[in-house]
């Protein structure tokens, strides 16, 4: 894993946003994986700077949501669905077509999530994925003790995640108790990964996933089994690590790496 520390969220947001339109460039049609939350809200802000001033075009790209509420319909104002047009889609040159969020009021989950793997597949794959993580280690909705080798489905919310998410609904009630997400196995698949994370309160999960065991309790560390991971912390969330001194050489002295070894 490359570990990149920004000092604040605004840098973190721009070196992430940078990371996504280097990948848009190098490949026109870039298949993305994406993620909601308040955490890529900023990265998003600066892709959509990144289009209107240098003409970023996502024309061709297509993309592919982590995961949507189950019992949601795309236009909720709660839904990723909604989020995502909110923060990114409206305001790129995105098609339409190109676009996937998993359909929260669906008749037939398990049919639907099937179908939504198969179009990953159909389009390749993802190039390349971009990340949270939450309160309890999860990437997407994976929960503590999913499956590695678990694939797009339903799960059923932890109780820190709903009381996390608690924020962006009227009432704790109102916050749905199952997700429709992609599984750890799908994530993995990427054949890149963008992890992003600010603030103090992901300062010990991020600890635990980068310099911690591999284990489902903390779903992210399954990161570690993957070979193309960049993961931009601000101070805060880094704060916890113990290594900050070796990953800001890695950082600095990163063309010596590249001519020596490779990535
Ligand atoms: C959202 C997702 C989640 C979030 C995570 C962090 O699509 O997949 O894993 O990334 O819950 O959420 P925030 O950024 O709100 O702290």
């Amino acid at each position: 894993m490359e570990i990149i520390i920004e000092p604040d969220y605004e840098k973190m947001s721009k070196t992430s946003a940078r990371i996504i339109a280097a990948e848009i460039r190098r490949k026109h049609d870039s298949v993305l994986g994406l993620a909601t939350g308040d955490t890529p809200i900023g990265t998003y802000k600066e892709l959509v700077k990144v289009h209107e001033i240098e003409g970023l075009d996502f024309s061709k790209v297509r993309t592919f949501n982590l995961d949507e509420y189950v019992g949601l319909a795309p236009p909720h104002k709660n839904s990723y669905n909604y989020f995502m047009w909110d923060n990114l889609f409206n305001h790129v040159n995105v098609s339409l077509s190109s676009v996937y969020v998993p359909q929260g009021n669906t008749d037939d989950p398990e049919q639907f999530c099937h179908w939504y793997e198969e179009q990953i597949q159909k389009a390749g794959g993802i190039d390349l994925q971009v990340l949270g993580i939450g309160g309890d280690g999860h990437i997407g909705f994976n929960e503590p003790g999913s499956s590695f080798a678990s694939r797009t489905r339903v799960k059923a919310l932890e109780e820190q995640t709903v009381k996390d998410n608690a924020r962006f609904f009227e009432k704790e009630e109102d916050v749905p108790r199952f997700a429709i997400t992609m599984g750890i196995g799908t994530i993995l698949e990427a054949r890149k990964i963008l992890l992003i994370a600010n603030g103090e309160k992901k300062a010990d999960v991020c600890a635990q996933f980068i310099e911690g065991p591999v284990t489902s309790q903390i779903t992210a560390s399954s990161l570690q089994l993957h070979s193309y991971v960049t993961v931009v912390l601000d101070e805060a969330a880094a704060s916890k690590l113990k290594r900050t001194e070796y990953y800001n050489w890695v950082r600095d002295n990163k063309h010596l790496v590249e001519k020596r070894v490779g990535r």
